[in-house]
């Protein structure tokens, strides 16, 4: 492998030529996939040695190439690989809490972490308190002897809060707390968790690393070996283990990340920009909006955007944001992002959260692909004039 961290050249640059193996006389230009749960050893002894991997869930050249990359995306010390975004969000909380125990999470989160939270954790004994997203320094309040891990996901799913990352995760610091955020919207590309003092940043890789709306595979990348030995034992303990040929896929979508990354974001701006001056629409939740109320904290912590938000529609009936959302041609209609496809869905059936009331309006939310902006932005006119 040509690995080993390179700060100085583009990101675009680094993915394209990290975690390859090195040319030799006809070399493939990614590590090949092997499948395997059998390892095989000539001689007994080897079997048990601690230095290699000795059976197929340990992983494979693969997954040790996309733990590089990952690693690299966010400047982590380590990175441990999930079967799904999910996973990640779950499995890292797991390595950190124990019955008694207290943790926080941002009320914006993604609906199954949360239900992880009030389900999972309290059955373990473990006490789950949701905190305003826009709490920042005020966390220290809610902070006890016993919180063990901070939660944030910043911009927030659905609603799109931005968080005040430092502020948050120095308390969480100082009080002895493990701090994880979910930066899936970001891709790492315009955030970096990490370098605001977050302990452990997770991606739902399913997004834009699968970039194809057709694996699920996750990530958490850590700032320091000793927290990610603690993922990496978890991960063990429970059997953690993802394909070799999904890992394959979120690898291969690495190299072209950032272009699509850049499209998706610019295309995601250019909607939400057409969006805030429609007669439709009350009010758009994009954080790269100039009237989003959190855009100051958004330009100050990030680079750029991603290609996920939200509006909030004047008030209409849910059966004519349906017939709105039906009448979409280029929009799929399905959950995620980050995909070469376009995608909407309504929003309030599953919004969930203390402060939905507080919406003026039904909220549909958009992830762009990889079309034309112009070609959305007819798709959308077209589809308010045929549900009008
Ligand atoms: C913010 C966020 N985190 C995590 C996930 C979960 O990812 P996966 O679908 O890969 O399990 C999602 C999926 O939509 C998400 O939007």
């Amino acid at each position: 492998m040509t690995d080993g961290r390179d700060n100085q050249h583009d990101a675009s640059t680094r993915f394209a030529h990290l975690g390859r193996p090195r040319p030799g006389l006809g070399t493939p230009v990614n590590p090949a996939v092997e499948r395997a749960s059998t390892l095989l050893f000539e001689r007994s002894e080897d079997l048990y040695r601690d230095d290699i991997r000795g059976y197929g869930r340990h992983g494979s050249n693969v997954h040790d190439a996309l733990k590089t990359l990952f690693c690299e995306l966010e400047g982590g010390a380590t990175a441990q690989l999930y079967p799904s975004g999910v996973m990640a969000c779950t499995q890292p909380v797991l390595s950190f809490v124990k019955p008694g125990d207290h943790v926080l999470l941002t009320d914006s989160a993604y609906g199954p972490t949360r239900f992880f939270g009030q389900t999972f954790l309290r059955q373990m004994g473990v006490e789950l308190e949701l905190y305003d997203p826009h709490i920042g320094a005020g966390i220290a309040d809610l902070m006890r002897d016993t919180t063990s891990v901070v939660l944030l996901e910043s911009p927030g799913s659905l609603t799109f809060e931005i968080q005040d990352i430092p502020a948050i995760c120095a308390v969480a610091r100082e009080a002895g707390a493990v701090s994880i955020i979910d930066n899936t919207w970001s891709a790492g590309l315009t955030l970096n968790p990490l370098a605001l003092g977050a302990d452990i940043s997770t991606h739902s890789a399913t997004k834009y690393f699968g970039g194809h709306g057709d694996l699920l595979f996750g990530a958490a990348i850590c700032a320091g070996e000793e927290h990610g030995a603690k993922l990496a034992k978890t991960a063990k303990q429970l059997g953690v283990a993802s394909s070799p040929d999904d890992a394959y896929q979120v690898l291969r979508g690495f190299r072209s990340v950032t272009t699509r990354f850049a499209k998706q974001a610019a295309t995601a701006q250019a909607l939400a920009i057409w969006l805030g001056q429609h007669a439709e629409v009350l009010q758009v939740l994009h954080p790269g909006h100039p009237d989003h109320p959190d855009h100051a904290l958004w330009q100050r912590d990030f680079t750029g955007g991603g290609c996920l938000f939200s509006v909030v529609l004047t008030e209409r009936s849910h059966a004519r944001v349906d017939a709105f959302i039906n009448a979409l041609r280029l929009f799929g209609i399905g959950y995620s992002y980050g995909g070469f496809e376009s995608l909407a869905i309504h929003c309030d059936p599953q919004l969930k959260r203390r402060h939905a009331d507080a919406l003026p309006g039904p909220l549909v939310r958009f992830a762009c692909g990889l079309e034309d902006a112009d070609d959305l932005i007819a798709d959308i006119e077209q589809a308010f004039a045929a549900s009008a």
